[in-house]
């Protein structure tokens, strides 16, 4: 553990960081994808991770449950490092859940089975426990009524909402998010978003992926915005969404809050010091500027 996250431990009562990442670097061949990432996530935090496609997003997430193995650095979960080639790395990842954009759901199961067979295979429940359990997480996320139902038969969204009460059902410590909500159509969107509101209102620990701004201005404790492997920004949301320091955020937050005038080449601007509701984010974000390195940034 870093002295920092030993500090923070010490100011959290004892608890360590739920995730800490310490100077992760991720090499694919030649492609340099992190390049010395830093970041904590503190029990019951959202942090939303917003940037480029390419930045490493996946990637970084990826390490978190050692699905992708850092070139360099370290990561601990709960205090436990998962990049010591010792650590048993089932018992660290049973508690974590992992919701990624694609569902992954076994198409020749029912709902209900999708929801129990990890937990009776893996965590040796019952079947009766297991599929009481199953309910009430089906329940959390508005599909009580679905466990019958083979995938195939719902929408994206509800597949995506069954994906992510197999993984509560698990009982994880903390849910790592992959974009979940950029498969589905927009109108399906909204009702994912609305699960994982509620999981974070419940004090869940959640590391999220996410293109969704008005979510990360909403529910997020910090955002944390990538860029070219490195992270730019990390702050309150309405820090780096609403008042970004360097010219790499508020141009990606430009493009992504209008796409349209991006393409263009034009960038929405806003008179100086403009504030206001989530709903006029992309009137606060500021106009370009040349480009411009800020600290610690190659
Ligand atoms: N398994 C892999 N093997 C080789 N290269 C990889 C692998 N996974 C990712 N990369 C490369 O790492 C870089 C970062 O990818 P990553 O998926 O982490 O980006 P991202 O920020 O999640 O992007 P997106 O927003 O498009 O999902 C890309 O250049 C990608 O091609
Ligand atoms: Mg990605």
């Amino acid at each position: 553990m870093t002295a920092t996250s030993m500090a923070k431990a010490t100011a959290t009562g004892g608890r360590p960081p739920v995730i800490a990442i310490c100077d992760v670097h991720k090499s694919f061949g030649e492609n340099q994808v992190l390049k010395g990432i830093d970041l904590e996530v503190q029990a019951g935090e959202v942090v939303c991770v917003i940037g480029p496609s390419g930045s490493g997003k996946s990637t970084l997430l990826r390490c978190v449950n050692l699905l992708e193995q850092p070139t360099s650095g370290t990561v601990h979960v709960e205090g436990i490092e998962v990049t010591d080639p010792d650590v048993d790395i089932d018992a660290v990842r049973r508690r974590i859940g992992m919701v990624f954009q694609q569902f992954n759901l076994f198409p020749h199961l029912t709902v209900m089975d999708n929801l129990t067979i990890a937990q009776r295979r893996v965590l040796g429940r019952k079947k009766d426990e297991a599929e009481r359990i199953a309910r009430r997480n089906l329940e959390r996320v508005g599909l009580a009524d679905r466990g019958d139902a083979y995938p195939a038969k719902l929408s994206g969204g509800q597949q995506q909402r069954v994906a992510i009460a197999r993984s509560l059902s698990m009982d994880p410590d903390l849910m790592l998010f992959d974009e979940p909500t950029s498969a589905l159509d927009p109108e399906l969107v909204g009702d994912v978003l609305a699960v994982m509101r509620g999981l974070a209102a419940e004090g869940m620990t959640m590391l999220v992926v996410t293109h969704e701004m008005s979510f990360a201005r909403e529910v997020a404790s910090r955002v944390v915005f990538m860029d070219g492997g490195v992270v730019v920004e990390d702050g309150h949301p309405d820090q780096v969404i609403g008042n970004p320091q360097h010219a790499r955020t508020r141009t990606f937050l430009s493009r992504v809050l209008d796409p349209a005038a991006a393409s263009l080449g034009e960038v929405p601007g806003a008179p100086a010091g403009s504030a206001g509701s989530a709903g006029s984010m992309q009137g606060e974000v500021a106009p370009q500027v040349g480009f411009e390195r800020g600290p610690g940034l190659p």
